[in-house]
This record gives structure tokens, C-alpha cells and sequence, in this order.
């Protein structure tokens, strides 16, 4: 056994905790204290202890005024990214924000105009767009291509609809996310080349949202778009954090690694005009702690959901004949495909938050024609995971 418990049951109800406490609003009933909430992509389980100590020795002198940074944590991110994925990032190309999609945001605005065109590899996690739209520029979508084997999804990226994206004349960046939410590929070196070449060749600047880079089921292995694509560090930049892999998103702490200069001091000057405040202190320790402190946390974690994962995977083998699911590469969000075991037009995140008890996200979000579709949040005990799949086959079969 590791050092983290992750079967504890843990209760969050009542935490001021976005995913558990806010079912009544999000799913319309009236009292969720017996639902299951695998929506929102935050962990229940407990930090690591190294990230408690730093959060609380940070927090200990009860004057919470203006700070400097964290000694260390440029290191800690550059070590993190050397050790992890051979990414060998400089100091003075590393910048903080409070957030990955504040990342996303800040990089639209400086490397896009109004009107120009955002290419989004579609289902994609719905703020890409969002914030693409609310900036007044057009989303293209390249939607990915989906296959299916013995119930179980696989999703591909087909190039020539890529590059044909990046040809029209409109498209001047290209978010990408990997590994990807919410269908769970991680993008192989080559894939990652590949797309980075046509990028370039068609003058398409790259932003890589990186936040799940940690999370990779047992076996798997996370590619750096920058270190498999150094002919693209003066057309892209990558942000990350540990919100993900080490559950501390609340703590709001997220970087940015920008290699060019030129493009570096745009950025940063976008942020300035935005009033963009960087990472809190407490954010930069518990960063920092789980960088340098805690590496063995995100192993322990990607082994007991990748257990969950595979068992969801096999329940709808051997259980839901009319259900579709992935099972993810990277990131513990799993994608389930209702479409033939509801009548049509069916609500499902609605159907299975007031049948099954189970609040789900609804596919819908993630792209337009994905409605018959939800996206699973996996990382929970594996006790709400069992109960979870039996209260969904118990609706399907007494619908
Ligand atoms: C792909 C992706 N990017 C960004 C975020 C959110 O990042 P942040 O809270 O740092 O803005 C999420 C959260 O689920 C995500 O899945």
C-alpha cells in the first residue's frame, strides 16, 4: 500500500465545496444529500501532507498583506518539467497566473485580433470557447474522429481537417489540450510533431493547455508540446499548475512558459493591462511543495484511478450493451455515449441527476452534437464508483 488512503470516504458536503454543495442549483433538486457528484474535475481526496504543511506554515503569521513570491518555485517548476517530461524550461521564460483558462484568455488577447479565427479540437472543455467568443474572435472547430470497439471509445485527431483549418486565412492560433478533456487521448510525440508542423507551416500560434500533464494512467507516458516541437518556441507558449493531479485548484496558482521574448513580454503586458494578478502566495507554496515534496502522490493517484477507470470501462462491457465509454489514456475524466440507451431528445444529465442520484456534466457543454453524451469525473473512491454504476444501469433498465 502507498502513503495516501485514497478509499477513505470523505464528506465534503457542507465544505463550501463547489462540486458536492452545489447540486441543488445545478441539477434542479431539491435537497442532493443522497446524490453522487462526479461533475466538476476536482478530487475528493486529501492533499498530500507535504502540500497541508506548506499551505499551513504559509498561512501561519495571521497578517495576510501583500508578499513576495515563493523562494524556489521557479525551480520547482522546472525541475518538475525536466524530471517529468524532459522539458528543459528557463527561469526567465516562466510566468504566474491565477489560472490555466486565465492563460488561454490572456494568450487570445495578445496573439489574436478581433474577428480572427481560434481553431478548438471539439468536444473540447467548454471555456476554450467561451472566453474565444467573449473575445470577439471565431471558433473553429475541428471536431475529433470517433471509433468504437467492443463498447469502448477511442477518439482521433484527423490531420487533413486540421490543416485545412489552419490554411484558412482567418485561423491564427490553436488551442490545444492535452492530454484532453474530456475525452482522455494523450496526444503521442508524433501526433504533437505533426500537429506542430502544420501550425507552423501555416503561421498558427500554439497555446498548450497542459493542466492534466501529470495524470496518465498506469503504462502511459505525457508528451510536452514544447519539447517535442523546439522549431515552435517562437510560435507557442504552455501553462499548467498542480490544481489537477495534486487537488489544489481552489488554491488558484497556475504558469505559464513562454520561450520567446518577444512574445514573452507581449503576454505579460496583456496581463498587466488586464490587472491580471499572478499566483497568491499560499498557491505558490502548495505548488511548490508538491513539485519538490510530494512526487509520489501523483503516482499513487494515477494508479487508484486508473483501477476506476478500468472497472467503469469493464461495467459497461459486461453490463450497458447500449453504452459507450472511454477509457481515458490521460486524465480521470471519462466520456459515456447514451445515445442508444435513451429514448431521443432525453435529458441525460437531467434523467440520471433525478433516476440514478449521479451528477454528471452533460456532454452538451463540450460540443454541440455531444448532447446524448456526459462526462464522468472518476476521481473518487471507488465506493462511489461501484454505487454510481449500479445506480445508472438500475435507471437504464426501469426507465
Ligand atoms: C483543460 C482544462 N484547462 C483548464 C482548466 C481549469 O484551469 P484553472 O482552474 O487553472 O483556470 C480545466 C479544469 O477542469 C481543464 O480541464
Amino acid at each position: 500500500m502507498g502513503k495516501m488512503n485514497f478509499d477513505e470516504m470523505i464528506k465534503r458536503r457542507g465544505t463550501g465545496c463547489a462540486k458536492w454543495d452545489g447540486m441543488e442549483g445545478v441539477f434542479g433538486v431539491e435537497n442532493a444529500d443522497d446524490m453522487i457528484a462526479m461533475w466538476i474535475a476536482d478530487a475528493d481526496f486529501f492533499v498530500a501532507p507535504e502540500i497541508e504543511a506548506a499551505v499551513k506554515k504559509a498561512d501561519e503569521f495571521p497578517i495576510y498583506g501583500y508578499k513576495f513570491g515563493v523562494d524556489g518555485l521557479h525551480d520547482a517548476i522546472i525541475g518538475w518539467q525536466s524530471r517529468r517530461f524532459g522539458f528543459e524550461a528557463k527561469k526567465e521564460w516562466i510566468t504566474t497566473l491565477t489560472g490555466v483558462v486565465a492563460a488561454v484568455t490572456t494568450a487570445v488577447q495578445t496573439f489574436t485580433k478581433e474577428g480572427d479565427g481560434v481553431i478548438i479540437q471539439t468536444p473540447v472543455y467548454h471555456p476554450f470557447a467561451n472566453t474565444i467568443k467573449a473575445n470577439n474572435r471565431n471558433v473553429i472547430e475541428v471536431p475529433l474522429t470517433e471509433n468504437c470497439t467492443d463498447n469502448i471509445l477511442h477518439y482521433d485527431l484527423d490531420f487533413d481537417l486540421f490543416e485545412e483549418a489552419c490554411k484558412r486565412e482567418d485561423a491564427k492560433m490553436f488551442v490545444l489540450c492535452s492530454p484532453h478533456n474530456p475525452l482522455g487521448r494523450l496526444w503521442t510525440e508524433e501526433e504533437l510533431k505533426k500537429m506542430g508542423k502544420i501550425a507552423r507551416e501555416n503561421g498558427v500560434f500554439v497555446v498548450a493547455d497542459e493542466i492534466h500533464c501529470d495524470i496518465v494512467a498506469t503504462g502511459n507516458k505525457f508528451t510536452s508540446f514544447l519539447a517535442a516541437n523546439p522549431e515552435s518556441y517562437s510560435s507557442a507558449l504552455m501553462s499548467s499548475s498542480a490544481s489537477k493531479s495534486f487537488n489544489i485548484a481552489g488554491l488558484h496558482a497556475a504558469y505559464v512558459i513562454i520561450p520567446d521574448e518577444e512574445n514573452y513580454k507581449a503576454f505579460t503586458a496583456t496581463s498587466s493591462r488586464n490587472s491580471a494578478p499572478s499566483m497568491g502566495y499560499t498557491g505558490g507554496e502548495a505548488l511548490r511543495a508538491a513539485y519538490t515534496e510530494a512526487e509520489y502522490y501523483v503516482d499513487e493517484f494515477n494508479a487508484y484511478i486508473t483501477e476506476n477507470m478500468n472497472y467503469m470501462a469493464k461495467f459497461v462491457q459486461e453490463n450497458l450493451p447500449k453504452v459507450r465509454i472511454t477509457n481515458p489514456e490521460a486524465t480521470y475524466l471519462v466520456w459515456m455515449d447514451l445515445t442508444d440507451a435513451l429514448p431521443e431528445g432525453t435529458d441525460v444529465k437531467d434523467f440520471l441527476a433525478k433516476k440514478a442520484g449521479v451528477g454528471l456534466n452533460a456532454g452538451g457543454q463540450f460540443g454541440a452534437k455531444y448532447t446524448a453524451y456526459v462526462r464522468i469525473n472518476a476521481a473518487t473512491q471507488k465506493a462511489n464508483i461501484v454505487e454510481a454504476m449500479n445506480r445508472i444501469k438500475a435507471a437504464l433498465d426501469n426507465q
